[in-house]
């Protein structure tokens, strides 16, 4: 039988072992090796010492920075059910992220699970910046435009895109809008608009305030500049109305009868298109580009149903006529192919977005931004899980989970992009730097919408002969304010306003309210202005002090002492005051 007795003396270990069957004692000494595992380190595999979240854990270093802190971790852990659960996962990501905290070279940690094996790593990544001017990274020069015949049509030797000339980049239809992190580092979020992307359409999604104009803005003035026209629909008239008369931008609809109208030359023009195409055997990739632009896409679609439901029998003719709802979910199906593409901004990522029945259209949105924070619907309906886009810093305007090059949500910064609009009242509230931003990303040359359908033609011109009457019942303010009721007195033959009153002035007052007082007459005995500025002179507002004798009939006269404001009304009387003098 063995017995051993230890006993750790500072960086040594004695090991005793007595054996009674041979009656020795023996002493052997081994050196300890101090633990020299950092504090983080040592933190990480307490961390989950008990078993409780992780099984069978061991924590190594994956890597060191230049200045020799730790830079990355590799977990190692024993896979159960809990493991392959992605709420747990993302539990278990929040809980290490916080035990963290930042790196001292001020970057933050990120959480990484392998796809196959019982691995997490912990790796480092530099905060994405907190505000990204929209400049345009790619020069002009770099984004030709196709040469097209008079039809807008573009023959492959013309078309400078992917696919093409391969020596040319996809910048043409890769629309960018912002920086987001992969795996691979910072790199910009992008709306694949090329006939064959797999997501052409775009859905924005944000609260307000999130940023869903300026993104739609960034993506718009991406797109003019591209040579692919845009028209845009602003059911609250002052998201878009900064793109009136913009190079490219043939047309910006306000009204939601307008927009319905939209929709459905809109519609037309894709089912003139297809004809057309099919006549002369041509394929998606030589279609003319046009992007339409929905923002506030609530507003609009409930603007629709309260006219098909309340509107006059003319409102609700034209619903029906253009079904907007039913021809948006046509559309996106099937305009791809026609060279058609739509942009969607709106508040919430409603499970009835586009109408009962909408999941189908909603799929068919795929490139999508989600600003600020999502609820963890939202989160579902956005990105198919829960967890994904909850943890965005709201504080940060443009933060926002975004599809990035890939397909996959990812944490990412919107571009900013100011107000581009070029009015002098726009442009005189601009930052040099934004001007500077707004001028380098507006196209030189205004870029036509090629339409096959009559009705677009017609659309477009109606909306531009709209646009030059719009002013016309459009009038200047008028300030009104408490004080300011003093200037509409003057329109009231019975009001009286203090600055008005004169000594020995009677006043009778017949308010119909008030029959009691029929027939009482004040007189005005002394009035004092008592109000001065600060440099001594009475003003003409101020407060001014009136002694009146009030006289009611069969009563003896009371004395009254009032103060008012020079501004204030003072007495409604009934009568002329020439026939009470
Ligand atoms: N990407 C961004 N970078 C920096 N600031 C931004 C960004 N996006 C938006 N902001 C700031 O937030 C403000 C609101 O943005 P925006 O008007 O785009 O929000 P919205 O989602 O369209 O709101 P609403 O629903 O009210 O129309 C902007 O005026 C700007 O100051
Ligand atoms: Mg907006």
């Amino acid at each position: 039988m063995s017995r051993f007795l230890e006993s750790t003396v500072t960086d040594w270990k004695y090991v005793t072992a007595f054996r009674a069957d041979k009656s020795t004692i023996t002493i052997t000494r081994q050196p300890v090796l101090p633990d020299t595992r950092s504090a983080r380190h040592r933190m990480l595999a307490e961390l989950f010492s008990d078993g409780k979240a992780l099984q069978d854990v061991t924590v190594s270093v994956d890597c060191y920075a230049y200045d020799g802190t730790e830079a990355s971790y590799r977990i190692h852990y024993k896979p159960t059910l809990a493991t392959g659960m992605e709420a747990n996962r993302h539990k278990l990501s929040e809980a290490l992220l916080a035990a963290l905290g930042t790196h001292e070279s001020g970057q933050l940690w990120r959480v990484d699970w392998a796809p196959e094996q019982p691995i997490i790593t912990l790796s480092l990544r530099k905060p994405l910046a907190t505000m990204v001017m929209h400049a345009l990274k790619i020069p002009a020069a770099n984004l030709p435009v196709p040469q097209l015949d008079e039809r807008g049509i573009a023959r492959r030797q013309q078309m400078p895109w992917p696919g093409s000339d391969p020596s040319v980049p996809g910048q043409r239809l890769h629309v960018p809008y912002a920086s987001c992190e992969t795996d691979a580092g910072v790199v910009d979020a992008y709306w694949n608009i090329s006939d064959d992307s797999s997501a052409p359409h775009m859905l924005v999604v944000g609260p307000t305030g999130g940023g869903k104009t300026v993104l739609l803005t960034t993506v718009i003035t991406e797109l003019t500049l591209r040579g692919v026209p845009v028209i845009g629909v602003d059911p609250k008239r002052i998201e878009l109305h900064q793109f009136l008369c913009y190079p490219g931008v043939p047309a910006i609809v306000f009204e939601p009868l307008r927009a319905a109208e939209f929709i459905y030359a809109l519609w037309r023009e894709m089912h003139a298109r297809t004809k057309y195409m099919q006549t002369q055997r041509l394929k998606a990739r030589n279609m003319p580009l046009l992007v339409a632009v929905l923002d506030e896409f609530f507003i609009l679609s409930a603007a629709w149903t309260q006219l098909a439901k309340s509107g006059t029998d003319e409102e609700k003719e034209v619903i029906k006529r253009c079904n907007p709802l039913g021809r948006i979910g046509e559309l996106v199906a099937l305009a791809r192919s026609a060279g058609i593409r739509l942009a969607v901004g709106v508040q919430r990522p409603d499970a009835h977005l586009f109408g009962r029945d909408s999941g189908s259209v909603r799929d068919n949105f795929q490139t999508r931004a989600a600003l600020a924070r999502l609820s963890s619907d939202g989160a579902y309906m956005m990105w198919g899980e829960t967890t994904v886009g909850r943890d965005i810093d709201a504080k940060i305007r443009g933060r926002a989970t975004v599809s990035d090059p890939s397909g996959d949500p990812a944490l990412a910064q919107v571009w900013f992009t100011p107000t581009i609009d070029d009015h002098p009242a726009a442009r005189s509230d601009l930052s040099a730097e934004e001007a500077h931003a707004v001028d380098s990303l507006r196209p030189t040359r205004d870029t036509p919408v090629y339409c096959f359908s009559a009705e677009l033609v017609q659309f477009i011109a109606d909306e531009q002969h709209l646009i030059t009457t719009m002013a016309d019942d459009v009038r200047e303010p008028v300030a009104v304010s408490a004080s300011s009721v003093t200037s509409l007195v003057d329109h009231i033959s019975d009001a009286i306003p203090a600055g008005a009153l004169e000594e020995g002035m009677n006043i009778v007052l017949g308010l119909d309210d008030e029959p009691d007082r029929t027939g009482t007459v004040l007189t005005v005995e002394t009035i004092r202005k008592i109000a001065r500025d600060s440099d001594g002179t009475v003003t003409e507002e101020g407060l001014v002090r009136v002694e009146v004798s009030v006289e009611s009939t069969g009563r003896r006269p009371e004395v009254l002492i009032l103060e008012y404001s020079g501004l204030d009304t003072v007495f409604l009387a009934a009568v002329d005051l020439a026939a009470a003098v």
